[in-house]
């Protein structure tokens, strides 16, 4: 079962946007505006835990400010670096009434 959990206004954050990070259930958050699509994934990278929402943005592609670790942030797949095969996990996403919402996974 999911329950979303509320972010804020989808207003705050608009594409291009340096991603939010918010602390959901003693993780951090990162939430991502790319053209007009949301995104979340942990903000913490598989490798050595480096904050990925400071790395470099390319697309949906975002670099590891620490290593140089890279994951897409539509699916939190790993594609090169460091991290070897350890994915990010990624959180669901909706809007509604111009509210951002996340999903958190409940046993
Ligand atoms: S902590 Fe991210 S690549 Fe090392």
């Amino acid at each position: 079962m999911t329950e979303f959990l509320l972010v804020g206004s989808a207003d705050e954050l608009k594409p291009g946007d340096e991603p939010i990070v918010v602390e959901i259930n003693r993780r951090w958050v990162a939430i991502y505006n790319i053209d007009g699509q949301f995104y979340a994934i942990e903000d913490r990278c598989t490798h050595d835990d480096g904050p990925l929402a400071e790395g470099t943005l390319k697309g949906c592609i975002v670099e590891c400010p620490r290593h140089g670790a890279r994951f897409d942030v539509r699916t939190g797949k790993v594609l090169s670096g460091p991290a070897g095969t350890v994915d990010v996990p990624t959180y669901q996403v909706k809007i509604e009434n111009d509210q951002l919402w996340i999903g958190v996974k409940r046993a």
